[in-house]
């Protein structure tokens, strides 16, 4: 392989708390190693457009306490065929640029090793809130979107327990019932619903019955957005149900907040260490892999294994929320 002297680095899919400190330390490693580096705007979509800007460290100052992502992102579908890859291809080499890190969660990844296998010297990051992707125990802006969650969970149990309710609060992860799971444990709930982890709609009612009986003021069920039936189906059944729950409902569906916000010191960290060891890994000559923190340590890890599956959750992690309902 040539040796690499440009780097371009996009931020592509939705964005996350952490992705602008990896920016910067994508940035930042690559010039103290002699690189040029191109930021390239709006994803895929600004990289088939010619959208790139020549980046110094100075480029990247006054960002790692910033939510979002200083380059735009988009979804761009259309990636997926080869001829917006090959036009990716030419805008790089029109630019110079002979290495390109991608900072995103799995169909931006998918998007990185389509250009690895077209011979385009490529290195993915994971930044996903939804902490699905493999190749790393945890993506960058989880851990911030995490609390974001568990602050809305503690605020809304405040006015739960006032007024004996129960609430069904939707949490975002795709496919994925990680955030749902590890929120509803860090935050008490009754009950977490997420799509690993087939649960009918009648043991919902039966939990919070049952909940209500115990004396508890409130009766909290996390419902991940991958859900089956969904959240709207949960409502329904227990509206007609009402009678015999003994709380009263409401639900709060939490949204785009999860995704905003100044990233945790933790992301800020792994943001910093991913990024700089997707420069390292880049001229090491590990174009088509995934950098990602396993086990406290960095480790690349083949991009077709990192988006070959969704990430699974710890079942026994459901089994210990469980355990904690009583
Ligand atoms: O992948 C991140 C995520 O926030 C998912 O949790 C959610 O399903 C989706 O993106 C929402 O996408 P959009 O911002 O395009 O509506």
């Amino acid at each position: 392989m040539a040796s690499i002297k440009r780097i371009g680095v996009l931020t592509s899919g939705g964005d996350g708390p952490g992705l602008n400190p990896c920016i910067r330390a994508v940035t930042r490693t690559a010039i103290s190693k002699g690189l040029d580096v191109m930021g390239v705007k709006r994803g895929y979509t600004g990289l088939i457009n010619g959208e790139l800007d020549p980046f110094d460290a100075r480029s990247v100052g006054g960002i790692l306490n910033k939510g979002g992502t200083i380059l735009g992102t988009t979804r761009l579908p259309e990636f997926e065929e080869v001829k917006y890859q090959r036009q990716a291809i030419r805008v790089l080499n029109q630019h110079s640029v002979d290495g390109l890190v991608v900072i995103g969660g799995n169909g931006s990844l998918t998007g990185a090793l389509a250009l690895h296998n077209l011979g385009f010297p490529t290195i993915g990051v994971p930044g996903t809130i939804d902490n699905d992707v493999g190749g790393t125990d945890i993506a960058v802006g989880v851990d911030t979107t995490l609390n974001t969650v568990l602050d809305a969970i503690d605020k809304i149990k405040d006015t739960a327990s006032s007024h004996q309710r129960a609430f069904l609060i939707e949490v975002m992860g795709r496919d994925c019932g990680y955030l749902a799971l590890m929120s509803g444990i860090a935050g008490g709930a009754e009950m977490i619903l997420i799509p690993e982890v087939p649960t009918p709609v009648e043991d919902v009612a039966t939990c919070l019955t049952d909940a209500y009986m115990r004396g508890k003021a409130h009766g909290i069920v996390i419902v991940a957005e991958g859900y089956k039936p969904g959240t709207e189906a949960v409502l329904q059944y227990l509206s007609e149900h009402k009678d015999e729950l003994g709380f009263s409902m409401r639900v709060t569906v939490l949204g785009h907040v999860q995704r905003g916000g100044a990233p945790s010191a933790y992301d800020r960290i792994l943001g910093t260490r991913l990024g700089a060891a997707a420069v390292e890994g880049l001229l090491a000559g590990k174009s088509g892999h995934v950098t990602g923190m396993v086990k406290s340590g960095i480790k690349y890890t083949p991009l077709e294994e990192a988006v070959a599956e969704l990430r699974p959750v710890d079942e026994r992690l459901h089994e210990l929320a469980r355990l904690m309902e009583i």
